[in-house]
């Protein structure tokens, strides 16, 4: 007998066969039918229980949640609603779950605010919308892969605890082995950390671009795709302490090219998951349009999710430098009206996301290139610009997610690169092993980092990046 995946069974032509079916109930109608679902697609399978065919002392027992195993032999519907059924044979109840007890969890079927799914994240893959949600979310994982293996980029995986601050913004995650109760302490009166696990203060990865670096200079273009913490405490809707982050790095690629290939991995990955998660989201488009039905028209998307993400791959992104962005901004009535939380009035301010966001949805109403940005702003690897006061860097900006991406043309020249870190106080003997790649055969190199709970957030059309992660992780929060 076949033992079939419910997305199998649902594309199976072979009718009267017999079947076997696991999976959890979803709902259980008028003792007859079961809607069940094992994960598979979004779609349920239903089971048919036909007079007398099943134990009531089994039947009695198939509630919302249960897990089953299910033998049948697979019909043409007579309902509506499906092309197939499966005419149960036997059942056998893997797991009860109790009817009283499910009501008081979000496995209750009935509409559930992503707040209180939130709080039972270990329950929520049951629902359609995380279902649906974790699906694409894999099969994006999958084309990032493909999309780089197929242009011959190796995968790198590079370390998670290190002892540097790749982007010197100084909010990383301590990594110790020293009792916190009982520090040791040397001669100058500071924790000695010659006594922790390492010999060495370290920290979890905030990026790892550092070490890519290095190995593009010996296979030329790698990519890295993996765990990312940074201890920002910032409660947004778009961060996370800890999150995943894709970074490709380039030997003999400028910062044009770095644009490129972002902008084409970019359409590449959305046009697959458009071309292999049909299902999921057109599902997700609804739910979308449903949740937006409560606002007001002017905070509602202007195009339903799949439209959207054709609207991505059909068009350029704008490329646009700093400068020219800062002239727009200056000229834009929510700065003139003082409608901006923080006003643009010259060069060389950062950009806040209600900037980035004014470009994008407002202004130039696509994704966004911004590029060659104040190297005041900026990290201290970035390639400094002829003038002197302007670094390659580029950061991608996209419709109701602000920075998707934010990359750079790496400082090949080692005078410069050295200048530059005393100047910002990174230490060149801790960074000695960075620096050899600008001794030994230093070339031209770019890379990106894209994070990938913004991008699931944009592919999904949820607006809040925990409900792409399975575990979000957030200050305050550490749960499961
Ligand atoms: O702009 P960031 O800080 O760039 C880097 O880390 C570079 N080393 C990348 C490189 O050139 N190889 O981060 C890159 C991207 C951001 O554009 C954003 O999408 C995401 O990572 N990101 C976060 N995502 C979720 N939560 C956070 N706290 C994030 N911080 C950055
Ligand atoms: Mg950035």
């Amino acid at each position: 007998m076949k033992h079939l995946k419910i997305t199998a069974v649902l594309k199976e032509e072979k009718l009267l066969q017999e079947i076997c079916v696991n999976g959890w109930v979803r709902s259980f109608r008028n003792n007859r039918f079961i809607a069940l679902n094992d994960g598979s697609t979004l779609n349920n399978l239903q089971c048919v229980i036909e007079d007398n065919t099943i134990d009531t002392e089994i039947s009695n027992r198939i509630h919302t949640g249960a897990s089953l195993t299910i033998k049948g032999v697979l019909k043409e519907s007579e309902g509506r609603g499906q092309r197939v059924e499966l005419i149960a044979t036997t059942i056998d109840i893997e797991g009860d779950a109790n009817p009283e007890e499910v009501k008081t969890t979000i496995l209750s079927p009935k509409k559930h605010s992503l707040e209180l799914l939130r709080e039972q994240a270990h329950l929520r893959i049951r629902t359609n919308t995380f279902g649906a949600i974790m699906r694409v979310r894999s099969k994006l994982s999958f084309a990032v892969h493909q999309y780089f293996q197929e242009r011959d980029f190796f995968y790198v995986h590079t370390p998670i605890i290190t002892s540097s601050d790749a982007e010197g913004a100084g909010e990383t995650f301590k990594v110790t082995h020293l009792n916190l109760d009982d520090l040791p302490v040397g001669e100058d009166g500071a924790t000695d950390y010659k006594k922790d696990f390492f010999g060495k203060e370290t920290n979890l990865t905030v990026s790892g671009q550092l070490e890519g670096e290095t190995y593009a200079m010996g296979l030329g273009n790698i990519y890295t795709f993996g765990p990312t913490f940074r201890a920002e405490n910032s409660n947004t809707s778009r961060h996370l302490a800890e999150f995943w982050m894709i970074e490709p790095e380039m030997a003999f690629c400028n910062l044009d090219q770095n644009m490129d290939v972002a902008e084409e991995f970019i359409k590449y990955v959305i046009k697959y998951v458009l071309d292999n998660c049909g299902d999921d989201l057109a599902f997700l488009e609804k739910r979308l349009l449903d949740e937006e039905k409560q606002k007001p028209l002017e905070q509602r998307s202007e195009m339903p999710l799949r439209e959207k993400l054709k609207f991505i791959l059909n068009n350029n992104f704008k490329r646009v430098s700093y400068s020219e962005a800062i002239e727009i901004l200056k000229d834009s009535k929510p700065n003139k009206k003082k409608k901006f939380k923080f006003p643009v009035n010259e060069w060389g301010v950062d950009l806040q996301s209600e900037h980035e966001r004014y470009l994008v949805e407002k202004h130039f109403k696509c994704p966004v290139i911004l590029f060659n940005y104040p190297a005041k702003i900026k990290a201290f690897y970035m390639r400094l610009n002829e003038d002197g006061n302007t670094v390659r860097a580029m950061d991608i900006l996209f419709p109701g997610i602000g920075e998707i991406v934010g990359g750079s043309q790496r400082e090949e020249r080692l005078d410069v690169l050295k200048e530059k870190m005393d100047e910002l106080g990174v230490s060149q003997e801790e960074l000695y092993w960075y620096l050899d790649t600008r001794r030994y055969g230093s070339c031209t190199h770019s890379g990106f980092g894209l994070g990938f709970e913004r991008l699931v957030l944009f592919v999904t059309g949820m607006t809040n990046v925990r409900d792409v992660i399975p575990y979000p992780r957030t200050p305050m929060n550490a749960e499961f």
